[in-house]
């Protein structure tokens, strides 16, 4: 048996270190050679516990970019040890994942698994835009991607328009080129040429008189009408221009009733499409960890939430919706201003929620060290969180997966709070 056993644990030890041999350790003299071909680089510290379980998944991710012979180099450096780096790329979360691409660096911001790093280095570090040079190759990228943008036509300033707006925009969707003769007889064109996106099964030619600048439209269209969102995704939102109309359901297994506000939600997604484009972005979450952290509360599932990722503010209907008609009139008191924003920025929720991020690091870095932590923290900080306690009427927070740590960062899409355990009400927040 235990002879049976040695050649299969020599390979997983021969494994570990062959993995590992694809990740290289930088240092701050990287910066003189960076530009002679892309990376891939993450940057960590030794303290932070998500990097440490985060390990594997780069090891993986540089072993299997360099079987798939991709051009792509990837490395790590320690922030601690070389902090110009850090300060150079601003870093403010660990680990932070950047593709460097000449002189241009982009930033991963999505879940930090294999999958979503390597399909972002493969599409960050290909071309810009890639041409579908026959019909095949289109019907190709239309069953690969729910989503992408496509420039149709040869030469003109509007092509190099679409070049400069796909180097922007790379970092979250595909940019592809084809000759009009390339597309489907279901694509119709009143002129070429043009640029579209093709996603919902459907896809919108750019109108520069309605859409205003391509930039402006790329920013407006590249999400679908109607997705799964998870904490990332609307961590991203922040920096846009429209609400975020969510249905949030159940983690496993919805109810009658979930299935029911999804499907109502999808229904304003879509048939109000063209009526709420430029105000509501649309979508559904599984579980309310996030959405708890979020306004500091328990939200009731299934529940339908309008909420201003900017200033974290939220709105909520006033009594249970049940019909399209419903959900449109709540929808428009949200655009009007009749219905009340709750949360939100200011100062004392800006000191709650700080409140809430100290507790989950004490509690992630209790969970990964209970003596240390106990023994470094109890004493001062017991104190100070008795006071802050008080001061807050924070509920204590629980923190059972290694995202954490990027709160501990600073990040802020983890905020989680524990379930049930926080009593107060809606209606108790809307006194702060
Ligand atoms: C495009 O429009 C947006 C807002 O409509 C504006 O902020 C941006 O500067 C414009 N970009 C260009 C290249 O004109
Ligand atoms: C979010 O709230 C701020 C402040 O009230 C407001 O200026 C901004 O327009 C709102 N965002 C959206 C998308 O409505």
């Amino acid at each position: 048996m235990a002879q049976a056993l040695l050649p299969v644990f020599s390979a997983f030890l021969l494994g570990l270190t062959l993995v590992s041999a694809y990740v290289e350790e930088l240092d701050d003299k990287f910066n003189d050679f960076r530009k002679s071909e892309p990376w891939l680089v993450e940057f960590y510290a030794p303290w932070c516990e998500f990097c440490k379980t985060f390990e594997p998944i780069w090891y993986e991710v540089g072993a299997e970019l360099k079987s798939l012979g991709s051009p792509v180099t990837v490395g790590k450096i320690d922030t601690t040890v070389y902090t110009n780096v850090a300060t150079e790329y601003a870093i403010r979360g660990y680990p932070a994942i950047i593709l460097l691409k000449g002189e241009k660096s982009y930033e991963y911001k999505g879940p930090r698994t294999k999958d979503g790093i390597l399909e972002f280095t493969n599409r960050v570090a290909g071309p810009v835009v890639r041409s579908l040079t026959s019909a095949q190759l289109f019907q190709h990228a239309t069953s690969r991607h729910d989503l992408f943008f496509l420039y149709i036509g040869g030469r003109s300033p509007l092509k190099g328009l679409y070049y400069k707006v796909a180097a922007d925009f790379i970092i979250h969707n595909y940019f592809f080129s084809a000759p009009e003769d390339v597309l489907p007889k279901s694509v119709t064109l009143q002129e070429v040429p043009a640029v579209a996106v093709f996603k919902d099964g459907t896809y919108y030619v750019y109108n520069e008189e309605h859409d205003g600048n391509l930039s402006a439209w790329v920013d407006q269209e590249r999400f679908r009408c109607y997705f799964q969102m998870d904490s990332f995704t609307l961590y991203q939102m922040g920096d846009r221009t429209k609400l975020v109309a969510l249905t949030v359901l159940e983690e496993k297994n919805p109810s009658a009733d979930s299935i029911r506000y999804k499907s109502l939600m999808e229904k304003v997604a879509t048939e109000y499409r063209d009526h709420y484009k430029t105000d509501f972005q649309f979508g559904y979450m599984h579980g309310n960890d996030y959405i708890n952290g979020f306004i500091m509360g328990e939200l009731e599932i299934p529940s339908l939430i309008v909420m201003n990722m900017t200033i974290d503010g939220y709105y909520l209907p006033e009594s249970k919706i049940e019909t399209t008609e419903e959900l449109l009139q709540f929808l428009s008191s949200v655009l009007d201003g009749q219905s009340q924003l709750l949360g939100g920025n200011g100062f004392l929720r800006r000191i709650k929620r700080m409140c809430y991020r100290l507790l989950t690091t004490i509690k992630t870095s209790y969970a990964s060290a209970p003596f240390v932590t106990c023994f470094l923290f109890s004493l001062p900080l017991g104190l100070v969180l008795i006071i802050i306690w008080g001061m807050c009427t924070a509920v204590p927070v629980d923190d059972d997966s290694g995202e954490g740590a990027l709160l501990a960062a600073g990040i802020r899409p983890e905020v989680k709070q524990r379930k049930g355990s926080a009593q107060k009400t809606i209606e108790a927040k809307k006194d702060d």
